[in-house]
């Protein structure tokens, strides 16, 4: 076998914690002497993180696998092995059905298994050349596939390298996994699997370890980040995500702290109070109601009514006057009528949202929610969709037109096109673009006056 390394591409779709899980599959593999490259065509393994949330997301990974079939074929007549993954919901999901439809796939994992990768290549390897033997003496092409959808029992976060030594000035640190709530519309319940909560002490050295690498800003991960419940560090008792983030907030160096995604039921006032507590805490927060009517929260069994959810942003506003929120939305959920529809639209109204992500329902596969009868034409779908958009994209404008004139710190993470120019975001989330006066502002917050607001970003220049 070859000593040089092998290339590693890795593809990732879906939310921030398959990024995260992406980071982390590099960063077990390269110790075992995968290089991370940009060009898939020259890589020896190609790893599709994949997400399974809507149906659309799930079908451009198939028609992504696709693409990998003649690379396969013309390396495997080379004589050259070249593995093709299939990782995250996706595999967790359809588990072997996925090898079914594509063959030439090697590998499937779920998210809870990506601490198993070494040793599955290994299988793939071992399988690949008894293969290359067996054809050798005519015997006919043996496919040995390895499938990993199960649940382990020991937790991936124990076998998992501490921390990528790739430095980022704004890292993600999944503090949380899985989910309980069943809302009816949703796979993550089924893909990423009971909830789970890592130490507290675990997630503090991680936390640390990023702020040494140069991390300012820290957002803390979980498909229900703020259900939160860990082992505390002497052992003693569980804590919540307010006082973690309190903890937290006390590290050196570390300037700013963010979490999602939280769920409105598990705010709890411990969590709420920190907002008021830890200036580091940035004052923008993704909390998705998903929908305003009752009626459509019920069915989807979202467990928290519009009265509550809105009481939940007075007594956040009421801590942190300046704070501002994101949202996601489902249109179109089995059984909303126009009237379902308006009080969302109410909702939105009275919110005054920063920012949100609209979504046409989308059928899973197993969710009860597929199964209800009075499913929503998908031409009413769209046109609710158009409507609510336009209203947050309004809202959008409108909040980032309010900092005009502002004078407001950005924390700066990558450079531009021109070498001048820097990128970085606000306290808010919103992408900030300046023009440097020649010296090297990376990784640093600085105060910036806001001097011309679109709906997407903002533009500034240096106090
Ligand atoms: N844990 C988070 C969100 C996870 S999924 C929460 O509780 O809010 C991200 C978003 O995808 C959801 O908030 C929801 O708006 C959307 N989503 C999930 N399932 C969907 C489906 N079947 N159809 C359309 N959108 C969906
Ligand atoms: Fe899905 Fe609901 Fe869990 Fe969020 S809280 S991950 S929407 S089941
Ligand atoms: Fe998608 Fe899985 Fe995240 S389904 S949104 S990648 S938890």
């Amino acid at each position: 076998m070859s000593e040089s390394p092998k290339k590693l591409y890795i593809k990732t779709y879906g939310c921030q914690m398959n990024v995260y899980d992406s980071e982390k599959m590099a960063d077990i593999l390269g110790p075992h002497r995968y290089e991370l490259t940009d060009d898939p065509t020259s890589s020896d393994m190609v790893i599709l993180n994949t997400c399974h949330i809507r149906e659309k997301a799930t079908e451009k990974v198939y028609s992504e696998i696709g693409r990998y079939q003649s690379l396969k074929k013309e390396r495997t007549a080379e004589g050259r092995q070249f593995i093709l993954a299939v990782a995250g919901c996706v595999g967790q999901a359809e588990g072997g059905e996925i090898i079914k439809r594509a063959p030439y796939v090697d590998i499937v994992l779920g998210p809870q298994a990506y601490h198993k990768l070494p040793e599955m290549i290994e299988r793939a390897t071992r399988a690949f050349h008894i293969n290359q033997m067996d054809k050798k003496k005519g015997k006919e092409y043996r496919k040995d596939k390895i499938v990993y959808a199960d649940f382990p029992v020991e937790s991936k976060f124990d076998h998992i390298p501490a921390v990528s030594d790739n430095p980022r000035v704004s890292a993600f640190l999944t503090i949380q996994e899985g989910c309980d709530k069943f809302c009816t519309f949703c796979c993550v319940p089924y893909t990423r699997g009971a909830e789970y909560s890592r130490p507290v002490g675990d997630i503090v050295a991680e936390a640390k370890r990023y702020v040494a690498l140069g991390a300012k800003e820290i957002t803390l991960l979980g498909q229900n980040v703020n259900a939160y419940h860990g082992i505390s560090q002497s052992g003693q008792g569980v804590w919540g995500l307010g006082p973690l983030c309190l903890e937290l907030s006390n590290i050196e160096g570390l300037e700013r702290l963010r979490y999602m995604t939280s769920h409105p039921k598990d705010m709890d006032d411990a969590l709420i109070q920190a907002h008021g507590d830890s200036p580091k805490l940035m004052p923008f927060l993704h909390l998705p109601v998903q929908s305003g009517s009752d009626a459509i929260l019920k069915l989807m069994n979202r467990k928290h009514t519009v009265a509550f959810y809105e009481e939940v942003i007075q007594k956040l506003r009421h801590v942190r006057p300046d704070i501002g929120f994101s949202s996601d939305f489902i249109v179109g959920f089995p059984g909303e009528t126009e009237k379902d529809f308006e009080d969302t639209l109410s909702l939105v109204e009275r919110v005054q949202y920063g920012q949100a992500y609209c979504f046409s329902y989308s059928r899973r596969p197993g969710t009860p929610a597929a199964g209800i009868e009075t499913q929503v034409d998908e031409e009413i779908k769209k046109e609710r969709l158009q409507r609510l958009q336009t209203l947050i994209h309004a809202q959008q404008e409108s909040f980032n037109q309010s900092f005009l004139g502002k004078s407001i710190p950005v924390l700066f993470e990558r450079q531009g096109k021109r070498a001048d120019q820097y990128l970085g975001k606000s306290p808010h989330m919103q992408s900030v673009h300046i023009l440097s006066n020649g010296d090297n502002i990376m990784g640093q917050v600085h105060e910036i006056k806001v001097i011309e607001a679109f709906d997407n970003s903002l533009k500034g220049e240096l106090q």
